[in-house]
């Protein structure tokens, strides 16, 4: 029992030590351009249906079978190369969508059905890296809020098979409701998702969804872990259909005579423009993710645990 409640009191600790501040004395931008693995395509990625592929996501078991949700986000092969690798340390793709406002799932728990998406690199339909949520301003349990209230979140995967090896990250942007709403996608909620994840992304500002179009640019910069993050949005159309057909929840999500989806994808392109002063490997490497313990304790016993946090940090 000792050991657990001390297991408790470090889970304590990510909430004093995750203050992002930008940091002058990091390292100055790379001042060469960034160049794009081979072959790859100008716009950071291959078009997935151009080999077998699709810009929806396959959802089991939906009536009327066959429905998908857009792929509505691409982190493209244009950003840093640091960026795209999918850890917390050394300013990754994890720590980034920390900076942006989101973390992995409650206490390590996967919750909600997996999709499949194929992006036509070969790989054909693999399941989401992972689901990441808006985390309330908490990374280390905000996002349990998010589980139980609803709220942003998206699956992603990443094109790296050997037939379209652009290392992209593609993003499947979705609002839902809380869980006792069966976890459905608030009206607009795939277009919202996109574009409150775009407007997080670029320091905070609002993105006006009535308004974007396939000529909106957004940037702007976020900072974690003393990483700071330059973010240039491009939305595009033609990649999605601006259609209510074929999308999960369109009863629900494309209210007002609206189609579910207006089409449009917001290309992502992340650089980092400065680094902690000194990558201290001892804390570069801590991660806020729970401990092992509880990524295998069941969802209820977890939800307890968690409750008998805040009363253990105050002791
Ligand atoms: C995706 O996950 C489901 C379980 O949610 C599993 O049954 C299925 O085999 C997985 N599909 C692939 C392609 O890995
Ligand atoms: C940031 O994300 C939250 C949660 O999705 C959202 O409520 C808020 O409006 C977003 N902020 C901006 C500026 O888009
Ligand atoms: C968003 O744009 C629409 C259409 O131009 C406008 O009516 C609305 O007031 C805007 N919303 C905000 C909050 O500025
Ligand atoms: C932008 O969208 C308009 C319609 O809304 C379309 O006519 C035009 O071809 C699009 N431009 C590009 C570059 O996709
Ligand atoms: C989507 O189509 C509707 C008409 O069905 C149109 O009013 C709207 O401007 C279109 N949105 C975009 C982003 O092209
Ligand atoms: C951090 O990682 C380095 C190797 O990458 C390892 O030597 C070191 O022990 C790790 N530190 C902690 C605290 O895990």
């Amino acid at each position: 029992m000792a050991s657990i409640s001390l297991f408790f009191l470090l889970l304590c600790v990510p909430n004093l030590s995750v203050a992002s501040s930008y940091d002058p004395r990091g390292h100055p931008p790379s001042p060469h351009r960034h160049l794009l693995p081979r072959g790859v395509p100008p716009q950071g990625f291959y078009l997935p249906t151009s080999n077998g592929g699709a810009m929806l996501t396959i959802v089991p078991d939906t009536y009327p079978a066959g429905l998908g949700e857009p792929l509505n986000g691409i982190i493209t092969a244009n950003s840093d190369s640091d960026v795209l690798v999918d850890q917390e340390i050394n300013g990754g793709l994890r720590n980034y969508f920390q900076a942006v406002g989101f973390s992995s799932e409650c206490l390590g728990q996967h919750s909600g059905s997996d999709q499949g998406a194929n992006l036509g690199d070969g790989n054909g339909v693999k399941n989401e890296t992972a689901v990441i949520r808006w985390d309330y301003g908490d990374p280390a349990f905000g996002t349990c809020t998010e589980t139980i209230q609803g709220g942003n979140h998206f699956r992603y995967w990443v094109q790296n098979g050997n037939q379209a090896n652009s290392g992209a990250i593609f993003m499947g942007l979705s609002y839902e409701l809380p869980i006792a709403l069966q976890h459905d996608i608030i009206p607009n909620g795939y277009n919202l998702a996109r574009d409150w994840f775009v407007g997080n992304a670029t320091g905070g500002q609002f993105v006006n969804t009535s308004t974007v179009s396939n000529t909106s640019t957004f940037s702007g910069s976020v900072s974690s872990q003393g990483y700071t993050y330059q973010t240039d949005v491009q939305y595009v159309s033609g990649l999605l259909q601006n259609t209510s057909n074929g999308i999960n929840h369109y009863l629900s999500v494309g209210v007002d005579g609206k189609n579910a989806i207006d089409g449009l994808v917001a290309l992502i392109q992340v650089k980092i423009t400065a680094k902690p002063a000194t990558t201290t490997k001892s804390s570069a490497n801590h991660s806020s993710l729970p401990p092992r313990l509880f990524r295998h304790l069941p969802p209820v016993l977890a939800l307890a645990a968690l409750l008998t946090f805040p009363l253990l940090c105050l002791l």
